[in-house]
């Protein structure tokens, strides 16, 4: 993939990637991509000598630094002694693996067909507005997450908004202003657990 690319180049200047971001970052955000990658070390020191447990520690990668870039691949393949490629390969199959920052809420718009009918593409263009960012990226915050999704099963309350883990459904635009309102006040999206 593409990406090999990138991350070939950054691999030769891999000696520690962490010296490579400190370079850019402040003494804070030092102290702790340091942390986070002598926390990334420990991950590896315990499960780097069982057959098997790369996912493991791509699990554990992902808790600590909130995704997989390019850079903490190309450290876990280093450590491990194994090929970028199959780091890469893992991540980009398992859903569950990120390869870009998320937001604390990621807010999803359905686009299976009966949401689409129902007005989810004039949902997704007023969160867009709301937030100011394009379907997949996160705001400067790092709060929210537009994503899109396909049909999560709740036809019958289209259009659906799925915050998180929460379903939304019969979401209206003015809907979500406040939504985006809740969890600015970080309260849980969810206003029926609480
Ligand atoms: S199409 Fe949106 S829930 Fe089915």
């Amino acid at each position: 993939m593409a990406e090999y690319d990138v991350t070939g180049e950054t691999h030769k200047e891999q000696e520690s990637p962490a010296k490579v971001v400190q370079e850019k970052k402040d003494p804070l955000q030092e102290d702790h991509r340091s942390k986070q990658f002598a926390d990334l070390d420990r991950v590896i020191g315990r499960y780097s000598r069982e057959r098997g447990q790369l996912i493991r520690i791509l699990q554990k990668a992902q808790e600590i630094f909130g995704y997989l870039p390019e850079e903490v691949q190309a450290y876990i393949a280093e450590k491990i002694d194994i090929p970028v490629s199959e780091v890469n390969g893992v991540v980009t199959f398992y859903s569950l693996f990120a390869t870009e920052p998320k937001g604390k809420y990621t807010l999803n718009i359905c686009m299976g067909t009966a949401c689409y009918v129902k007005g989810a593409q004039t949902l997704m263009n007023a969160l867009k507005e709301e937030l100011k960012i394009d379907e997949g990226e996160t705001t400067p915050d790092g709060v929210f997450t537009i994503k899109s999704t396909r049909c999560v099963g709740a036809c019958g309350l289209a259009p659906i908004l799925v915050a998180n883990e929460d379903v939304h459904g019969k979401i209206s635009p003015g809907e979500i202003k406040k939504i985006i309102q809740t969890c600015r006040k970080g309260e849980s999206v969810d206003n029926k657990k609480h």
